[in-house]
């Protein structure tokens, strides 16, 4: 990771564009009922349960900067990817409230989360609310219905990625129902990937780019977001807690299907089969951690996230985009994938 270089700090592209899009988010917003209005400014960070500012801060907005930058690579100002952007994260802001429900988690960014804050049902209904406030902002547009074409391609690859993380959960480690590292790239790509490059060729498309450049922009933020969360795998086996804020061996201890241990399962060694007799016995974590590495699962996941960089880096190289956002799309993506590897 090392590779990649940038004379541009991506936190400030995330704050340039957070500022740009953040008017027309809180408008988009005050248009639901009030009560899941809140819930979904809680959702994004901006307010306390009962509608009191927030203390706590929200995500890192990386896809609404995607649809900027996606508006600007295409020779537009980035207002032309605001209404693409205030989408995309009311999509991934809905994507989040029903993740947290499907997998039980009490807990997002150091908060309740919205199901566990204000009730399950309440939290589905703010979700459907997000969603057809997405789908209001992108009919408005002049690309009204390629942009819902783009943004339904996107959400119905996030719902199959979804489906298949949940019944991946159900597959054994080991014999011939096992999943293969393959089935995982597709996960990522359709769970993760998908709205990353929906995001950006969004943008572009509201920016004015040739179909070529829209695709290419998608396809490059679908290898972001293989390379994305299987660089967040890594962390989430061998990363420092202090700076994770996730428990360490967290993704073991729940048994996630992530791309070192399927790797490492892979292997043709002896490691391999001893890791699959700890997996399966429930056994020590950090022998399964150690096992893991030893079969080389971590490099081979390193080595696939790079892959999937230098994917991204060649699909940016090869379209035709205006430098300067081109240049800031490539500080976010080491932003996004360097985090102390
Ligand atoms: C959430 O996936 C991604 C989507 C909502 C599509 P995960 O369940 O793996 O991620 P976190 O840990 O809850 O953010
Ligand atoms: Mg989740
Ligand atoms: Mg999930």
């Amino acid at each position: 990771m090392t590779a990649l270089t940038s004379a541009l700090a991506a936190p400030e592209v995330l704050d340039r564009c957070r500022a740009l899009v953040r008017p027309a988010l809180e408008e988009a917003v005050g248009r639901l009922h009030p009560w899941v209005a809140e819930m979904a400014g809680y959702a994004f960070g901006w307010c306390e349960v009962g509608g009191a500012p927030a203390k706590a801060s929200g995500g890192k907005g990386v896809r609404q900067a995607l649809a900027v930058l996606g508006a600007e690579a295409a020779g537009a100002p980035g207002r032309a990817g605001v209404p693409a952007a205030v989408a995309v994260e009311l999509v991934h802001t809905f994507s989040l409230l029903h993740d947290d429900i499907m997998d039980g988690d009490p807990a997002r960014r150091r908060r309740p989360t919205v199901w566990k804050a204000y009730g399950t049902g309440p939290a589905v209904l703010a979700g459907d609310g997000l969603f057809a406030l997405a789908v209001e902002t992108l009919a408005v547009t002049s690309a009204g219905p390629e942009a819902l074409r783009l943004l339904s391609v996107a959400l119905g690859d996030l719902v199959r990625g979804q489906a298949d993380d949940l019944l991946f959960a159900g597959r054994p480690w080991t014999g011939p129902g096992r999943v293969r590292p393959g089935e995982y790239r597709a996960l990522a790509e359709h769970k993760t990937g998908s709205l990353l490059g929906g995001a950006a060729a969004l943008g572009a498309r509201l920016g004015g780019a040739p179909p070529t450049v829209v695709s290419a922009l998608d396809r490059a933020g679908r290898h972001l977001g293989i390379a994305f969360q299987v660089v967040d795998d890594v962390l989430g086996i061998w990363g420092d807690p202090a700076v994770t804020g996730k428990p360490v061996h967290g993704d073991l201890r729940e048994r996630k299907k992530t791309f070192p241990v399927l790797a490492a399962l892979d292997a043709p060694c002896p490691a391999a089969g001893r890791l699959a007799v700890v997996l399966e016995s429930g056994g020590d974590l950090a022998q399964a951690a150690a096992l893991i590495e030893e079969a080389g699962g971590r490099e081979a996941a390193l080595a696939e996230a790079r892959r999937h960089i230098a994917a991204v880096e060649a699909v940016l190289a090869d379209a035709p985009l205006a430098a300067g956002a081109s240049d800031e799309l490539r500080a976010l993506l080491e932003f996004l994938v360097r985090r102390d590897l």
